[in-house]
């Protein structure tokens, strides 16, 4: 198992040594927010870049934003791996278009409400296909078990269709609930609060992993 923590709940006031707590995981996962695809604000591709130039891990960049098309290239530094978009925005094969014009991986994600079936005519395109596990926005929420009937749904269709993306799950990861991801079949999980609340997140990442 991939994990990917998410910076989201770290002191942000404190961001270098927060990023050398993590240096045994995969991936950083950094939650993008407009203030209008979610109700929160995060952080945009200044901080990004800041992290991207102290950071020895690949990106997994989350755009939780209406307007990716405006976005994208604003995210692509030397270590950006992965640049995540959400169907539910908007300009969806455009977006796709310009990561791969940009050498990066394509991440699709889905918020809860949202059926697998969706995102289909998208899947051959994708290096990487997000299930929200909450609904994006906030750390710090509850995991939603039946997400993993489309984790279980999108390792039938990769396989039959064979396709090669990796299936990544965000919100609500901990020490409780990574079994059943992995049971569900997930490559990847993002954990935020788990790991930065924990009192040594290093530990927290071993044992998610
Ligand atoms: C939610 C974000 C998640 C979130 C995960 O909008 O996409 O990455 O930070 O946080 P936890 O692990 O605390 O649920
Ligand atoms: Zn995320």
């Amino acid at each position: 198992m991939l994990i990917a923590p998410s910076i989201l709940t770290a002191n942000f006031a404190r961001l270098e040594e927060e990023l050398i707590k993590i240096e045994s995981a995969d991936k950083i996962h950094l939650d993008v927010m407009d203030g209008h695809f979610v109700p929160n604000i995060s952080f945009g591709p200044h901080i990004s870049r800041s992290i991207s130039k102290v950071s020895k891990l690949p990106l997994d960049i989350h755009l939780m934003v209406t307007d990716p098309l405006f976005w994208i290239d604003q995210f692509v530094f030397p270590n950006t791996e992965y640049l995540t978009i959400h169907i539910e925005a908007n300009h969806t094969e455009e977006s796709i278009k310009k990561i791969k014009q940009a050498n990066v991986k394509v991440g699709l994600s889905l918020k809860p409400k949202t059926k697998v079936y969706d995102i289909i005519p998208y899947l051959k395109d994708c290096d990487l296909v997000l299930v929200m596990t909450v609904e994006p926005g906030f750390g710090g929420q509850s995991f939603m078990e039946d997400m993993m009937d489309k984790v279980v749904e999108l390792v039938k269709i990769r396989k039959e269709k064979k396709l090669d993306f990796l299936i990544e799950v965000d919100g609500g990861i901990s020490d409780k609930t990574i079994d059943i991801c992995k049971k569900s079949g997930v490559d990847m999980a993002v954990a935020g609060s788990y790991v930065f609340n924990h009192k040594d997140p290093k530990d927290a990442i071993n044992s998610l992993k």
